[in-house]
């Protein structure tokens, strides 16, 4: 009988702005790689196929699902979590959003729907709220009814929007 043949291999890549370098089996996915392997448990794991938008990561920008790519994918990539979302220590305009309007309940769908809030704000910075509701169609709550959710994110993109007036 053929014995198991280590698999393992280099996964270089930029996460939260810090290099990291480590050893992962090739079937190791990212969103086990980010929680696991670099201790960033932000990124949560709902369906772990696909479907319910929990373990959302921003990979060069674009929002992916973690659970459906391999680490060894994303090297040379700079991956966002919900760790890195934070500027200088307090809450980035998203966050404070979803705070201040209720946009959190039991707070397992909240890092993807943040991330997936800032991919679509980056693409689509004033969306009507048809477009929101459109843009988090892929990220599933259990708790909220999404109302809240939406409002949050119609506040984030006003307030962004008053930033950059005032800047
Ligand atoms: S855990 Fe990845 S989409 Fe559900
Ligand atoms: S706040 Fe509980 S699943 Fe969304």
């Amino acid at each position: 009988m053929a014995q198991p043949t280590s698999d393992l291999q280099i996964v270089s890549l930029s996460v939260n702005g810090q290099p990291k370098t480590f050893l992962a089996e090739s079937r190791r996915t990212l969103a086990d790689a980010l929680r696991h392997d670099l201790d960033l448990t932000g990124t949560k794991l709902g369906c772990e196929h696909g479907v319910c938008g929990s373990c959302t990561v921003l990979l060069d920008g674009a929002a992916v699902r973690s659970c459906l790519m391999f680490a060894v994918q994303a090297s040379g990539s700079e991956v966002t979590t919900v760790e890195g979302l934070a500027e200088d220590g307090e809450l980035d305009s998203i966050q404070r959003a979803f705070t201040e309007n209720h946009g959190v309940q039991c707070g397992f769908c909240t890092a993807g729907m943040l991330i997936t809030t800032h991919a679509l704000l980056a693409e689509n910075p004033q969306p009507t709220e048809a477009e929101v509701r459109d843009g988090l169609n892929g990220n599933l709550c259990r708790c909220t009814g999404y109302q809240n959710i939406v409002k949050s994110v119609l506040a984030a993109a006003d307030a962004k929007s008053t930033d950059r007036r005032a800047g």
